[in-house]
């Protein structure tokens, strides 16, 4: 039985179906995305917000993005299958340090129920490892190993950082755990460019297609870089509201576009689900998309 229901889907034009049969029954319809570009992944990103676009409330142990879904089923359910749909999933230090220490970014880990049909989607129809890449930037290289994502079996992380975070992640011991391999790139005040980045996944990792599960620092950023092919936004129906001094993030932290060169997006789907919205997007560039 379909977990939502698809009011409107603008992105359907393919004859052969790309999800399996099961997962096309859960989502209510099918999922596919656009080849890379030239030199460089199809990125894709994903978020939670409130009504008033908030995605973390930053109270410790309260900041992550299941408090603003309200745990919400099917936010898990999409989330997994994005994961299961990409070669690498990427997240920005602060995003990793704010969740359980036991956290995966592995489909099955945010809705466990399809964890047969997602593995039988990236294995059997997309060829890919059981579970995506894991990439995360850290400029400091200050994070903490004994977090699930560096010692679980079977998974592979990558962490890209600047040659001091090496130094930092080399004298922690991050060099000696197996799964884990450590990217070094040259950075402007500790700050790598999306697009180094984005090179070097392509060209060295072979990363296909990229998902952005966030924060709002490391998504500013490529969205500045004009790097974002489409955003899936979760709308969860509570209010969070912000006051002067305390810092409630939306979307993007750290940058801000002026009218002339904001990013616009084009609706390609909306999929409801009692009170909860499921949008998809895709970047049209730097202009309000045509009526
Ligand atoms: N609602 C949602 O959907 C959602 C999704 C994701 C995250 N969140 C929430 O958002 C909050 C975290 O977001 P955030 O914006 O504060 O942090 P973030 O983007 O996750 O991480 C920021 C950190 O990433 C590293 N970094 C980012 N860009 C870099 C670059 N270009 N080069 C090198 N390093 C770079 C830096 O790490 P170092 O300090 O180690 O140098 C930086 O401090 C958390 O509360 C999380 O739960 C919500």
């Amino acid at each position: 039985m379909a977990l939502l229901r698809t009011l409107i889907d603008r992105a359907q034009n393919h004859f052969e179906p790309a999800l399996p049969p099961g997962l096309r029954e859960l989502y209510d319809g099918d999922l596919r995305f656009a080849e890379s570009r030239a030199e460089r992944p199809f990125v894709i990103a994903n978020f939670v917000s409130t009504l008033d676009g908030v995605v973390s409330y930053e109270i410790k142990g309260q900041a992550g993005g299941s408090t603003i879904s309200g745990s919400d089923t099917v936010d898990g359910f999409i989330m997994g299958l994005l994961r299961a749909s990409a070669d690498a999933v990427i997240v920005g230090a602060r995003t990793v340090q704010d969740v359980s220490r036991e956290a995966l970014w592995i489909p099955e880990y945010t809705y466990p129920d399809a964890k047969h049909l997602f593995r039988e989607y990236r294995v059997n129809m997309l060829h890919e490892p059981e579970y995506p890449l894991l990439v995360i930037v850290s400029g400091s290289g200050r994070l903490e190993l004994e977090r699930a994502v560096f010692r679980t079996p079977g998974l592979r992380t990558a962490v890209i950082t600047t040659p001091a975070g090496r130094d930092a992640l080399e004298s922690a011991g991050a060099t000696k755990l197996p799964s884990v391999r450590i990217h070094v790139l040259d950075a402007k005040g500790g700050t790598v460019a999306p697009m180094a980045m984005l090179r070097l996944l392509y060209e060295q990792l072979g990363v296909r297609r990229l998902l952005h599960e966030g924060g709002p620092t490391l998504f500013g950023q490529f969205l500045a870089a004009e790097v974002v092919d489409e955003l899936f936004l979760t709308l969860s129906p509570q209010i969070a509201g912000r006051k002067g001094d305390a810092i409630r993030p939306g979307l993007v932290q750290g940058m801000e576009f002026m009218p002339d060169c904001a990013p616009w997006f084009q609706l390609l789907s909306v999929m409801p689900r009692a009170e909860h919205l499921y949008l998809r997007y895709q970047r049209t560039g730097g202009h309000s998309p045509t009526p």
